[in-house]
C-alpha cells in the first residue's frame, strides 16, 4: 500500500521497508502490518493528543518518571511544549513497559523502537500465518477458559514483579497466539510502587479477567484473585511460585472474650451502684 504519512520518517530512516496493510484503527492508535527486511512487524501509530482523552491520560500520570522538572512544569502548564512532552511520556510509557515486561518474561510483543510517535514491535500471529485474534473474538470451552485465566494471572504476577500494573487489561487487549494469551496495549501502564491508584487498578484488571472468563467457567465468579495478589505483593510475599487460592482471609483478629465479659460486668456494677445511690438518696 501507499506509505501513510506518519510512517514516512521510519521508511526514510530504513526502519521499515514496506507497509503491507492497515490492521486496525482503535481509540488511541492506528496499527499497520509492515515489513522490515525479512521480518513482518507491527507499527502502532499513536493518534494526536487532541484526538485522545487527556483527562484520562493525566490520571495515569502520577508516579510516572518525567525526565526533569522543566518537563514536569511544562506538562502541568499545558503549554505546547508541555503537550509534546506529555505525548512523549505517554508513548514512551508503552515502549518502556514493553521492554521491562519482555525482559521479565511476560508474554508481550517484543518492542524495537518508538520513533516519531510510532511504536515498532513484533506482530503477534495465530501460528497459521494470520494475525492473532483478540481474546474477545474467540469462543472458549470451560477448560480452555480456566487455562487462559490462570496463565493470565501468572502474567499479572510477573508484571507486578517487574513493578508494573497494566491498568487497562481486558479481553480487548489480549491476543491469542499458538502458545496462549499475549498482553498488548500498555500506554497507561503504571508503576506499582509509586502510584496511589495501583492497588485499585490491579484489582480492576484482575476483576475484568475474572468476569470475562466466568462466562465460560462460572465457578470463577466471586473469586478474589486481584485482592489476594495485591495483599501478597504489599506484604512482600508474592513470587511467581506463590500458590493462589482466589480467597482472601476475613479479618483474623481473635475476639478477647474475657475482656468483653469484664466490660459487661463493669457496666452492670455501675448500674447497680447507681440504683443503690438513687435509692439511698431518696430515703434521706
Ligand atoms: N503486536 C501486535 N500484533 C498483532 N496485532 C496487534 C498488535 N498490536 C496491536 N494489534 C492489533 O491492533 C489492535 C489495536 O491495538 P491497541 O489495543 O494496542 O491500540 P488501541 O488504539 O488502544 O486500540 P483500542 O482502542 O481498540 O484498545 C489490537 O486490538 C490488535 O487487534
Ligand atoms: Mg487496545
Amino acid at each position: 500500500m501507499k506509505t501513510p504519512k506518519r510512517l514516512l520518517p521510519l521508511v526514510e530512516e530504513g526502519m521499515i521497508d514496506e507497509v503491507l496493510r492497515q490492521l486496525m484503527s482503535g481509540k488511541e492508535a492506528t496499527v499497520y502490518v509492515v515489513r522490515c527486511g525479512e521480518e513482518i512487524r507491527c507499527a502502532k501509530v499513536y493518534k494526536e493528543a487532541s484526538q485522545r482523552s487527556f483527562k484520562q491520560a493525566a490520571a495515569y500520570q502520577e508516579g510516572r518518571n518525567v525526565k526533569n522538572s522543566r518537563q514536569a512544569r511544562a506538562m502541568q502548564k499545558g503549554s505546547k511544549y508541555g503537550r509534546k512532552m506529555q505525548e512523549e511520556v505517554w508513548q514512551n510509557a508503552e515502549v518502556d513497559a514493553l521492554y521491562k515486561l519482555a525482559a521479565a518474561g511476560v508474554r508481550v510483543p517484543k518492542p524495537y523502537i518508538c520513533f516519531e510517535g510510532v511504536l515498532l514491535m513484533d506482530l503477534i500471529g495465530d501460528g497459521q500465518g494470520d494475525v492473532a485474534p483478540r481474546l474477545n473474538d474467540v469462543a472458549l470451552d470451560a477448560d480452555t477458559a480456566r487455562t487462559y485465566f490462570h496463565q493470565l494471572l501468572h502474567q499479572v504476577v510477573l508484571m507486578l514483579g517487574a513493578g508494573i500494573v497494566h491498568g487497562d487489561l481486558s479481553e480487548f487487549n489480549i491476543l491469542l497466539d499458538a502458545d496462549g494469551p499475549v498482553i498488548i496495549d500498555l500506554p497507561q501502564a503504571i508503576n506499582a510502587a509509586g502510584n496511589m491508584g495501583a492497588e485499585s487498578m490491579l484489582i480492576r484488571d484482575v476483576d475484568n479477567l475474572t468476569q470475562y472468563f466466568s462466562q465460560f467457567a462460572p465457578e470463577l465468579s466471586g473469586t478474589q484473585y486481584g485482592k489476594e495478589i495485591w495483599q501478597l505483593y504489599a506484604a512482600s510475599l508474592l513470587s511467581p511460585e506463590t500458590p493462589l487460592t482466589g480467597k482472601v482471609a476475613a479479618p483474623t483478629k481473635m475476639v478477647d472474650l474475657d475482656a468483653v465479659i469484664e466490660e459487661i460486668e463493669l457496666v452492670r456494677q455501675e448500674a447497680e451502684d447507681r440504683a443503690l445511690y438513687l435509692a439511698t438518696r431518696n430515703e434521706k
